[in-house]
Order: C-alpha cells, then sequence, then structure tokens
C-alpha cells in the first residue's frame, strides 16, 4: 500500500515541543519509524508535514490516484477546520484522523473534532503508536 502521513501545524517540532504531551521523539524519528513500519508490511509511506492549512488541503487533493490511504493528525486544525473538512470529503482516499494525546482528557476545545467525520476513523491518546495502528487498520483490509 502506499500510505500518505499528513502533519499538521506545530508536529514538525515533535521531541521539544510539550514533552510531557506528545514525548521526546522527533519528527523525523516519527517519519523514520513509520517508513520503516510500512517497508516491512510490503508498503511505503510518504511523510508530509506543513504549518499552513493550505499546503495541507493541496496535500489531500494531490492525493486523489495517487496514495491508497492518509493518516492525517490535522493539530488544532482538528478543532476549526471546515476547509480539511471539506478536501477530506472532496477525495475518494480514505483517511483516519490520529492524534498522539488523549484529546478527551484535554481542553474542552480539543474534546470537538470538525475533521473527524470524514474520517473512517479516530484513533488517539496511543502516543506515536496511533499511527502504526492506523496504518494497520488498512494493512489488514479495512476500508
Ligand atoms: C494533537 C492534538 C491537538 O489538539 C493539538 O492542537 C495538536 C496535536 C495530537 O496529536 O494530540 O497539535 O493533534
Amino acid at each position: 500500500m502506499k500510505f500518505l502521513i499528513l502533519n499538521g501545524p506545530n508536529l514538525n517540532l515533535l521531541g521539544q515541543r510539550e514533552p510531557g504531551v506528545y514525548g521526546t521523539e522527533s519528527y523525523e524519528g516519527l517519519c523514520q519509524r513509520l517508513q520503516k513500519f510500512a517497508a516491512a508490511h510490503g508498503s511505503t509511506a510518504d511523510c508530509v508535514q506543513s504549518n499552513h492549512e493550505g499546503a495541507i488541503i493541496d496535500a489531500i487533493h494531490a492525493a486523489q490516484g495517487v496514495y491508497d490511504a492518509i493518516v492525517i493528525n490535522p493539530g488544532a486544525f482538528t478543532h476549526y477546520s471546515y476547509a480539511i473538512l471539506d478536501a477530506l470529503k472532496a477525495v475518494s482516499v480514505p483517511a483516519i484522523e490520529v492524534h498522539i494525546s488523549n484529546v478527551h482528557t484535554r481542553e474542552e476545545f480539543r474534546h470537538k473534532s470538525v475533521t473527524a467525520p470524514a474520517c473512517v476513523g479516530q484513533v488517539c491518546g496511543l502516543g506515536l503508536f496511533g499511527y502504526e495502528a492506523a496504518m494497520g487498520y488498512f494493512l489488514e483490509g479495512g476500508k
């Protein structure tokens, strides 16, 4: 399978940013881990990160016909980007939303995802393993 791993704002600072919440692994380390995981399953994972809403939308559009699945952590856009919701709905590539932290134990504004309704499902609170859990779903034939 061909995976697009799409990370939104501030996730480039993984490892430095609030390590008590997001852990000490870097963004580069996350990408290497997911590429290794994909390769071990005869697959590929391209990692894209942007702090800009439009760039994330462009990446979703460009995934059409190129990738089999999207694993997306929209960061704070999760909570208010109707444009990312619409982009996910505009393509036929299935997506799973991932959050490293358990958003439900955090501030009220993080409890709501406006983007999740366009996804097959959502994984949260499992740390970086959540990305592999999402990939595993598709690798096992989930649609
Ligand atoms: C996050 C949770 C969001 O609320 C936050 O804005 C992030 C990261 C997570 O992975 O836990 O940037 O998506």
